[in-house]
């Protein structure tokens, strides 16, 4: 699986968000040490603390499928805005590694990066 085509994942992905209140629809695409690919979308909600992220939702979905190990995860938002993963986004992927290569746009282009880069010394119990 190359970059590009997880990159393209995550589009396809995007196209699948429910965001009826931002309209600012999201995909990620989680590429699994088995080389399985799980995508999921950004889904809101009228009580909007309920919204969920894409990439939280790929996540939980990949997990519940019973893939913990994770190489890369690729994130796409609207044509033209940033797209890099939030705060508790990064939280949630640092519970299964932080050497998780992560991809997404930004202003000025296509960024390459790891979590442990974007979450320097994340919160762990272990
Ligand atoms: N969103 C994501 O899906 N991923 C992020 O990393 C940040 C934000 C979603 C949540 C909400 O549905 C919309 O983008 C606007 O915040």
């Amino acid at each position: 699986m190359t970059d590009s085509a997880l990159r393209n994942a995550a589009l396809a992905a995007r196209d699948r968000a429910y965001a009826p209140y931002s309209q600012f629809a999201v995909g990620a695409a989680l590429l699994c040490d088995d080389g399985t690919v799980v995508s999921a979308a950004n889904v809101e909600n009228a009580s909007y603390g309920l919204s969920m992220c894409a990439e939280r939702a790929a996540i939980f979905a990949a997990v519940a499928a019973g893939r913990t190990r994770f190489a890369a995860l690729a994130v796409a938002g609207p044509e033209g805005a940033g797209a890099a993963p939030c705060g508790a986004c990064r939280q949630v992927l640092a519970e299964f590694g932080t050497g998780v290569r992560v991809l997404y746009a930004t202003a000025h282009g296509e960024a390459e990066t790891t979590l442990a880069a974007l979450l320097p010394d994340a919160f762990s119990l272990r």
